[in-house]
């Protein structure tokens, strides 16, 4: 079988990439040009170096390929990025794959795209109707946090400073994934035989764990006393109504503005599965997958076996 991988360069494409060669798929990473892939996955994948997004003959040099796995995702959440690599690269890579009759599209998509309140999940729910409507069959994985969306604070406690908490700090929870057990899910699908398009909601092993949880695990981990610091989730809407009427007059505020709007999202709302009929999430219908915990990846971190994952743009996730 030959995968095609775009949004290799990514950190959940890169974990993917390194799942496929272990299980020695033949696999073609898409990279914009400039951007490398490290080397022990360099020499044992195909690489196709070309800009989905902006270049109109990207496709001429995609070899045949049995299934394509799209890790693309706009690195900074902007309503314009967001809809040039959520959409429009997705939609222009499943035109790709339609026209070589793949059989089979997995799609990255994200858990909190069942409340589209923000613009970036409007994008990906957008494409996600694409995928159902295209005759290649399709897997959407809507995956819960990751840990690397978990770490922001580990500096802060191991500073001895308090570890912030929105409301009580039980206002959300999530099963958080790590990228190797994502990766093992996203590939164990290229088994699966599809006859249409499935949406497959997906985290961690369980227990729900909501952020005061999570700070008690990181001061435990760090070795210093708990102590948290907590804050309004309604910050947002102050900084958000102040830039508000500078939106208008610049894009570099419009994005600030829509910042705001996300991380108030993930102040508030759970990356778990949502009941509509009881308008609540759903901790024990989450599905959930692999072995990796977070306490211990915390104390991997702390004890200097693993370094902090490169969260580029993603500080507001
Ligand atoms: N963070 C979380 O906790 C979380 C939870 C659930 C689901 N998700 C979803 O998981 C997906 C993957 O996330 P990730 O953290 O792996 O993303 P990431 O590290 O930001 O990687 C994004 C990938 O898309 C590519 N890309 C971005 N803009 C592009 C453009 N204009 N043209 C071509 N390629 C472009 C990047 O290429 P370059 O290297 O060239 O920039 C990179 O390979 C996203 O859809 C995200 O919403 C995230």
């Amino acid at each position: 079988m030959r995968v095609l991988v775009a949004g290799a360069t990514g950190y959940m494409g890169a974990a993917v990439l390194r799942e496929l060669v272990a299980r020695h798929v033949d696999v073609v990473a898409l990279v914009r040009p400039g951007r490398s892939l490290p080397e022990s996955i360099r020499t044992v994948v195909t690489v196709v170096e070309a800009d989905v997004a902006e270049d109109a003959d990207w496709s001429e040099q995609i070899p045949a390929v049995d299934a394509v796995i799209s890790c693309l995702a706009s690195r900074n959440g902007a309503p314009d990025d967001a809809h040039k690599v959520d959409y429009d690269a997705n939609r222009r890579l499943l035109d790709c794959a339609e026209r070589h009759n793949v059989g089979h599209f997995v799609l990255l998509s994200a858990i909190c795209v069942q409340k589209p309140r923000l613009a970036f999940q409007r994008e990906k729910l957008r494409f996600e109707r694409l995928l159902h409507d295209s005759p290649v069959p399709g897997t959407i994985v809507r995956a819960t946090a990751f840990f690397r969306s978990l770490v922001g604070q580990i500096d802060r406690v191991k500073a001895g400073k308090p570890f912030l908490l929105f409301g009580n700090g039980e206002l959300t929870a999530c099963k958080p994934i790590s990228d190797r057990d994502l990766a093992r899910f996203i590939v164990n699908q290229l088994d699966e035989h599809r006859e249409g398009t499935v949406v497959l909601p997906i985290g961690g092993p369980g227990p729900a764990i909501a952020p005061a949880a999570q700070a008690a695990m990181l001061c435990e981990a760090a070795n210093v006393p708990l102590k948290t610091r907590s804050l309004p989730p309604r910050m947002f809407d102050w900084f958000r109504w102040v830039l508000t009427p500078l939106a208008g007059l610049s894009p570099r505020f419009a994005k600030r503005v829509e910042f705001l709007r996300i991380a108030k999202f993930y102040a508030t709302e759970s990356m778990l599965c949502w009941d509509h009929d009881h308008q609540c999430y759903d901790a024990d219908a989450t599905p959930e997958f692999g072995n990796d915990t977070l306490a211990a990846f915390y104390q991997r971190i702390l004890s200097g076996d693993e370094s902090v994952p490169e969260r580029g743009e993603h500080r507001l996730f």
